[in-house]
């Protein structure tokens, strides 16, 4: 029997199974298979390459900002050397791996990570190109997966993980037996970030086959069993109450400052350059199709995770021009299997919140069945209040300090003392970072997007919370 869900196509009244959208029931958008932890032999040069990034603990540009003398020219200096490894590589063909989706997966983390490393390592006063050696290959290997050729979360999240114990799989539960398997910036917390977003999509999984089975159930149409329903939905307000209390251990996981000061630079996208530099790629005239690939250029964010917009559309939950606008920015950075099941059920008829509003007219909004649907719709709204708590701890808060202190040289060389001694932030002094705060100014980022942001997340939030059926 097939482990997939089969998610139902309400579009035309029909209920057509939908096959081969790479949703699992026991790992819901997560690979059933663990990604590849190495490309074959034949692509060692990329991973060989990628490792001499990763075991020499680059800092970002953005890190050198506001400071002087050889600790800048050190790192500096080790970061051209790699780059000037990555211009003198091969350009691989991918004909080796065509076909093979964990090998295109896989060299698709492994060529996004290096153009991560090679952008923003580059000198902000240095123009600079991707040189053909990941250009060529990355086009061509997003171009067979269909997906956009930057660092997404499907990368950094969904195709970036491996078991702890690859034996203890039924012993081990997987939320404690899964790691990541990659970070660009060499920390735990990096890592933490990703393990938060690893164990919410193992167990939205289970939300996702309980909604899926109370679709069903009521699509099937004769002889609906509505206490099963209730139990379906009764059991969903369970899991995504679990997932804000996994989203909420980000706190013992990620530092702040590590997060603001030393893993965003990394995961900054060509949108999004902090110098404004256009981001050139040498040889992309070799691939086909590849202006409009390059088009898709976000930053990667857990907001590209297909899992909440999902459990969205199951619930029914309202779009206005905001939310639609935001989901379909971000649906193409999806794998696009994701896309297309996200889509059949935003697209489709909202099945489950039309049987609850026919409830509701007929039996009272206290009947078992809407008052569950009701919880459920409310442990959605409050798992948007504890994003926003995590937003607001991890951007907002840093976002604004540094616009007001103007120490970006200061903070950034207290963060690599808390890399080195393994402190947290709240234990650091800024005594003696010899720090030079000349180019302060300029990276103060998105603080003036940081009102805009608290209104489009606050306003999903509340659009949420007026789901409930009365
Ligand atoms: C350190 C942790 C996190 C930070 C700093 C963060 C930050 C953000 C920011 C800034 C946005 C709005 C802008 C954008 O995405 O482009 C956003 C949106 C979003 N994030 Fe996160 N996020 C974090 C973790 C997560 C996790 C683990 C998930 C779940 C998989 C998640 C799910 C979402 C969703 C679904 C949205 C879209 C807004 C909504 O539907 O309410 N985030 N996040």
């Amino acid at each position: 029997m097939s482990s997939q869900i089969s998610p139902y196509k309400s579009a035309g009244g029909g209920t057509a199974a939908l096959q081969g959208f790479q949703v699992d029931r026991r790992m819901g958008f997560l690979p059933p298979q663990m990604p590849l932890p190495r490309l074959p032999a034949a692509c060692e040069a990329w991973e060989a390459t990628l490792d001499a990034a990763t075991s020499q603990r680059f800092k970002a540009a953005e890190q050198l900002i506001g400071l002087d003398g050889p600790q800048k020219f050190i790192e500096e200096g080790k970061a051209l050397a790699w780059r000037k490894l990555v211009d003198k590589m091969p350009v691989l063909p991918i004909d080796n791996i065509k076909g093979c989706e964990r090998e295109l997966r896989r060299a698709h983390l492994v060529l996004t990570f290096m153009v991560q490393f090679y952008a923003h390592t580059t000198p902000p006063t240095e123009v600079f190109t991707i040189p053909r050696s990941l250009t060529v290959p990355l086009l061509g290997v997003s171009r067979e997966l269909n997906h956009a050729p930057f660092v997404t979360y499907s990368d950094h999240d969904l195709h970036n993980w491996s078991l702890k114990d690859p034996h203890g799989q039924d012993a081990i539960p997987m939320r404690e037996n899964i790691q990541p398997q990659l970070t660009l910036s060499g920390t735990t917390d990096e890592a933490g970030m990703y393990l938060v977003g690893l164990r919410m999509e193992l167990k939205g999984a289970e939300a996702l086959e309980l909604l899926s089975l109370s679709t069903k159930e009521i699509e099937a149409a004769n002889n609906i069993d509505v206490g099963r329903i209730t139990t379906y939905l009764t059991q969903t307000t369970k899991v995504i109450e679990e997932l804000k209390d996994i989203l909420m251990t980000t706190k013992e996981l990620v530092r702040p400052e590590i997060f603001f000061y030393a893993i965003r630079p990394w995961l900054v996208g060509a949108d999004a350059d902090k110098w404004g530099r256009k981001w050139v790629w040498e040889g992309k005239e070799e691939v086909e199709n590849s202006e409009e690939m390059l088009t898709k250029v976000s930053s990667p964010t857990a907001g590209q995770s297909p899992l909440i917009p999902t459990l969205d559309a199951y619930l029914g939950i309202e779009e206005d021009d905001s939310k639609r606008s935001f989901l379909d920015r971000v649906r193409v950075y999806m794998d696009h299997r994701h896309e297309e099941y996200l889509q059949s059920l935003r697209l489709g008829k909202k099945t489950i919140r039309s049987f609850i509003q026919g409830i509701a007219k007929e039996r009272g909004p206290n009947t078992p069945v809407v008052v569950a649907y009701n919880a459920a719709v409310q442990a959605m709204k409050s798992l948007r209040d504890a994003h926003l708590v995590i937003v607001t701890l991890y951007i907002i808060i840093p976002s604004r300090k540094m616009a007001k202190t103007s120490e970006m040289g200061a903070k950034l060389s207290i963060v690599d003392a808390s890399l080195a001694s393994g402190k947290t932030g709240d234990c650091l002094h800024e005594e003696g970072s010899g720090v030079n705060n000349e180019h302060v100014e300029e990276a103060a980022p998105m603080v003036h997007q940081v009102p805009e942001l608290l209104k489009i997340l606050k306003g999903f939030r509340d659009q949420t919370g007026k789901t409930c059926v009365e």
